[in-house]
């Protein structure tokens, strides 16, 4: 049962596609005031848990802090960050009451979740215009079953994404690419997908390649196809203000780029300098963005990834004109401003709010300021795309992820979780991100695998990988100036080798479970606590998951870690895929263990009276051989098999 509220005058996001008629007064969860913002407030009973929230920081358990929807270019995802680069605002409350929330409202929102006072929830926003849907069912998997139900199919990947991908901030020339491409097949490391960041573009102009390093693109892409590799190029929001770069000259005058008070061009700078915001919520400006794919689709690129979509800004022409007026106040009296805030007014000049406010999009003939619907540009920069593939591609399905997202977004395309660090802490916030991230729809989801910033270890990365096997996106990625971070640059290399092969071995049953859960709007990840209610121990782990409906997973995110303790709710059968390519299977009792797993290895839990395929591994997605499959689990169990051409758009 779903309930829809409206509040004031909500802005159409178009988050939920399904009509839904408007309930009368007010809901029965929780109460709610409106003369100062919207404010909702909920008791919690002492063992209800909060699940949800999609990409935000801290546990599958959100209680005990403090969220705020407001997607951000956050590249420090430190435990107090309170936002991230997605606004995901579903959450179910599960406990003496079970219902869900899924607040429709485009700007910042406040989740406290038990952070001020332990047994109260509070959600706030300064406006009280928007909309609310209250979601009862018989469990959280029920509820989010329905939730999915209202926004809409998930997202569905070519089935070439589920293989490995590459990716560096750094790969500048076509050498560089063709070496990641090489030491991959020299060393029979598996990989489908070579991810170019923003050095690929001429002077990081979006839809443009650098002619010297790629005197004919088209070439280059079908070299890399030849070698069964699916280059990914970056897509960043903002387009460089450069007189006789057409994109920038056709927006411009057009009118397609966001505006500032006055009606002039918002400018802000980022990679390339400064640049304008193409406004992505003009469905005609959006159409025309979209359309732009096209130069690279033509090429034969069939993937891409889009970037600095918050939209990130470093600094605008009117931020740095405070700054320096501030300064040569400061000069001339010594006094008027303090050194310190002087300071961080330079430091505040990225993604400032002062900006965001200063500038317009517009929406059915109407200016409206984009910190009033901040958190949906992200989302239509992708949308932009694409509905713009549903035309360029009718019937071949696309790669496509966003670094910023809302709910809606879902439908268009995945999403992968920003910078994060080279921390053990971080590889196990990837884990407990993935339920809630398919509690909102995103299924096509992954981390930077052995961590963005900082230097990675080799035993880091081959932890990482190892739940990475898992992850429907698995790219290793990291910064510029990080330590080389690619497979083949460590000792050992086949261990790197055996770790992504299982990887290919598991494809079958990956993509079956996701293409179920993506078509019946179910979880691929879910928490322990959604397949077994009722044992109170389940309910409480963090560092498990359940992937798709046979197996569990437990990795190891300790360094030095031999192995670690596992709970299991039921019987289940340990498989280790151990690296001379044999498996290590082992039927265990319900309850804890101990169990080791070795760095080279890779463990799963083969539920009780269930089984997976599994086959012979390839170094491409391409060359995965069905007729080897083999069953791996319980005899007598039955398995449904998803299975079709991974390419025809469904
Ligand atoms: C920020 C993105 O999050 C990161 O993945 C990328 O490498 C850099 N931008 C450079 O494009």
């Amino acid at each position: 049962m779903i309930r829809k509220y409206r509040f004031g005058t909500p802005f159409e996001t178009d988050a939920v596609v399904r009509e839904l008629p408007l309930s009368e007064g007010m809901p029965e969860v929780g109460t709610i005031t409106t003369e100062d913002g919207f404010c909702m407030t909920y008791t919690m009973a002492k063992q209800d848990m909060v699940y949800g929230l999609g990409e935000s920081n801290r546990g599958i358990n959100k209680r005990g802090y403090r969220y705020i929807s407001n997607c951000s270019d956050i590249p420090n995802h430190a435990e107090d960050i309170l936002s991230l680069y997605g606004a995901h605002n579903f959450l179910i409350l599960s406990g003496e009451k079970t219902f869900g929330l899924f607040i429709d409202y485009p700007s910042d929102l406040e989740f406290d979740i038990g952070f001020t006072r332990s047994d109260v929830m509070t959600i706030r926003c300064k406006r009280a215009d928007l909309y609310l849907y209250v979601l009862e069912g018989d469990s959280p998997l029920d509820i989010v079953r329905e939730f999915r139900g209202i926004i809409g199919r998930s997202y569905i990947p070519p089935r070439f994404a589920f293989g490995f991908g590459q990716s560096r901030w750094g790969y500048k020339t076509a050498e560089d690419f063709r070496t990641v491409v090489r030491k991959h097949r020299e060393n029979h490391i598996p990989m489908d997908m070579l991810y170019m960041d923003i050095d690929y573009m001429q002077g990081y102009k979006d839809f443009t390649v650098n002619p010297e390093e790629f005197p004919d693109f088209k070439a280059f892409v079908s070299e890399m196809k030849e070698a069964k590799i699916h280059p990914v190029p970056i897509i960043d929001a903002g387009v460089k203000i450069e007189d006789g770069y057409d994109v920038y000259e056709e927006g411009k005058r057009n009118g397609y780029f966001c505006k500032r008070e006055d009606g002039s061009d918002f400018e802000a700078a980022v990679w390339p300098g400064l640049t304008h915001f193409p406004d992505v919520l003009d469905p005609e400006a959006r159409a025309w963005f979209g359309g732009k794919y096209e130069r690279l689709t033509s090429a034969g690129i069939d993937g891409f990834w889009n970037d600095m979509n918050e939209p990130a800004i470093f600094y605008t022409p009117e931020g740095v004109e405070a700054l320096r007026e501030a300064y040569d106040r400061e000069l001339r009296t010594g006094r008027e401003i303090p050194p310190f805030a002087l300071g961080s007014m330079a430091a505040g000049l990225a993604n400032s709010r002062k900006d965001y406010d200063s500038f317009y999009h517009k929406v059915n003939g109407k200016m409206v300021r984009h910190s009033d619907v901040h958190n949906l540009y992200g989302y239509n920069m992708t949308r932009a795309a694409g509905e713009a593939f549903e035309k360029i591609s009718p019937d071949k399905r696309i790669l496509l992820f966003s670094r910023s997202s809302y709910i809606g977004m879902h439908r268009y395309g995945g999403i992968w979780t920003g910078d994060n660090k080279s921390w053990w802490s971080h590889l196990l916030l990837n884990l407990k991100m993935l339920p809630s991230l398919n509690m909102c729809g995103f299924l096509y989801v992954g981390a930077d695998l052995g961590g963005f910033g900082c230097d990675t270890t080799r035993d880091l990365l081959l932890r990482w990988l190892a739940l990475g096997v898992f992850t429907p996106l698995m790219r290793n990625h990291s910064a510029l100036d990080t330590r080389l971070q690619e497979a083949y640059q460590f000792e050992g290399i086949e261990d790197f080798r055996h770790v992504i092969s299982v990887r290919y071995r598991l494809i079958p049953y990956l993509y079956s479970e996701y293409m179920k859960a993506a078509l019946r709007d179910d979880m691929m990840f879910k928490p322990l606590a959604f397949v077994y209610p009722d044992d109170t121990m389940a309910r409480r782990v963090e560092d498990q998951l359940m992937v798709g409906n046979e197996i569990m997973i437990a990795p190891v995110y300790t360094q030095n870690a031999e192995g670690r303790y596992v709970y299991l709710p039921e019987e289940m059968l340990l498989v280790k895929f151990l690296p001379d390519g044999t498996l290590h299977t082992e039927q265990l009792p319900q309850g804890h263990h101990y169990v080791e797993v070795a760095l080279n290895e890779v463990p799963l839990f083969v539920r009780k009276k269930k089984c997976i395929p599994l086959v012979k591994a390839a170094e491409n997605t391409a060359d995965i051989d069905m007729s080897t499959i083999e069953w791996l689990g319980y005899s007598g169990a039955e398995y449904e098999l998803y299975e079709d051409d991974g390419i025809t758009r469904i």
